[in-house]
């Protein structure tokens, strides 16, 4: 920070000409990166083994620590959350059209479109941001085949709903855990509803492997399935008994996993002192909204998500551009919908017109940065900052 840079007028603001409010950008997922000494003494260790890949044991541990940490049977690490998702499509069986929302990350749209599945983009819950089961329910087709869940912000989609509308319909469910690990729901943890569920371990994650992800289920049959579909489908030396792709996690990846996990409550102490702070000082901060977790549950407090309303009088877009200007790189999720991303746009047209939550969500929703490399003081700086842009949103 350039010190108390609290701001007093409009001039004072970066955009206009004024000092910036901080010296170094603040980013929403800098990488949680645990202790240094113990990832590097792994590292020499995966050395020394001259074992670097293909169920080395830090992926085997690591394997072991997520199945122990989430209370699921079987966790198969991947290179990647996406290919992560592909996979457990695949071995779902998924085809023809799945159901999912629009409000989330591109990559599960692609993970479908990828095989020829087509995506149906169904609208959110605006009070949860994740799929809403009656409208789910109005997407089922004869050619609809599953239901993929986002626990968008490690917050539950209505598991008991959707099971039921994929019980009733015999479609397959499939969740993705991607910003929900080490969340619990119902106080279960995240990872043990719907037939499997994915998990990014992606380096903004609130634990990283740098890249990766995983698979969890409690189901013998498709977690062997997807053992040999990350392997090219060996089951043995020389014996292939499957089709399959190249979807291992590496020895390093799993060895920053385990540092991670070691570290991960320190970790969360950190986020949910951020989140306090943030919702200290957005109260009474007109049309601006923090999004609230059930504190009866577990969690990782990895997203500091607001919405902007109109009654802040300053539009989302604008305040990103004044925090932008003063090095507070807040983030547009998941601007503008996959929707409106390509393919989609051109082979679903008419998709917006039934996404309406969808639709104000995207021009709304704002993250703001966390994470151990936030402090408390820059917190208050940022609110303050939010603060005085709705104060002066006439003059802005
Ligand atoms: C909800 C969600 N699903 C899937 C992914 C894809 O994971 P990866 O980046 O590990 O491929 C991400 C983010 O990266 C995500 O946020």
């Amino acid at each position: 920070m350039t010190g108390r840079d609290t701001k007093h007028k409009i001039e004072d603001l970066a955009l206009f000409g004024g000092h910036a409010l901080f010296s170094e950008q603040l980013h929403v997922g800098r990488p949680n990166l645990g202790d240094r000494e113990t990832f590097l003494f792994h590292v020499n260790d995966i050395l020394d083994r001259r074992w670097l890949t293909n169920r080395g044991h830090y992926v085997t541990e690591f394997e072991r620590r997520i199945e122990d940490c989430l209370g699921v049977k079987h966790c198969i690490a991947m290179c990647n959350g996406t290919v992560a998702l592909e996979i457990a499509v695949r071995a779902l069986g998924l085809t023809g059209e799945v159901i999912l929302p629009s409000f989330t990350f591109v990559a599960c749209a692609h993970a479908l479109q990828w095989q020829q599945i087509r995506p149906v983009f169904c609208d959110v819950d605006p009070a949860t941001h994740n799929l809403d089961p009656q409208r789910v329910r109005e997407c089922i087709t004869d050619r609809t085949t599953g239901i993929m869940g986002v626990h968008l912000w490690g917050r539950p989609c209505d598991t008991d709903s959707l099971e039921q509308v994929a019980g009733t319909h015999g479609l397959r469910l499939l969740f993705d855990g991607s910003h929900a690990f080490g969340c619990s729901h119902s106080g279960r943890m995240i990872g043990n509803f719907g037939d499997a569920a994915v998990f990014s371990f992606h380096a903004t994650k609130f634990v990283n492997t740098l890249e990766g992800g995983a698979v969890v289920t409690n189901s013998d049959e498709l977690a062997g399935k997807m053992r040999l579909m990350k392997n090219f489908g060996f089951s043995g030396l020389d014996n292939v008994i499957y089709i399959g792709t190249n979807g291992k996690m590496n020895e390093v990846s799993a060895a920053m996993g385990l540092t991670c996990l070691d570290g991960m409550e320190a970790i969360i102490e950190t986020n949910r002192r951020n989140y306090e702070r943030y919702a200290e000082g957005l109260t009474g901060v007109r049309g601006v909204s923090l999004l609230r977790y059930d504190l009866r549950e577990k969690h990782n407090y990895q997203y500091v998500v607001v919405e902007v309303d109109d009654t802040a009088g300053i539009g989302r877009d604008r305040l990103v551009e004044i925090l932008h200007a003063e090095n507070v790189r807040a983030r547009r999720y998941f601007y503008p919908g996959c929707h409106r991303m390509e393919p989609y746009r051109t082979l679903q047209p008419e998709a917006g017109g039934v996404l309406p939550a969808t639709e104000q969500l995207v021009q709304r929703v704002l993250c703001l940065p966390t994470g151990t490399a936030v402090s408390e003081e820059a917190i208050a700086a940022i609110c303050e900052l939010i603060s005085f842009c709705v104060e002066n949103s006439r003059s802005l």
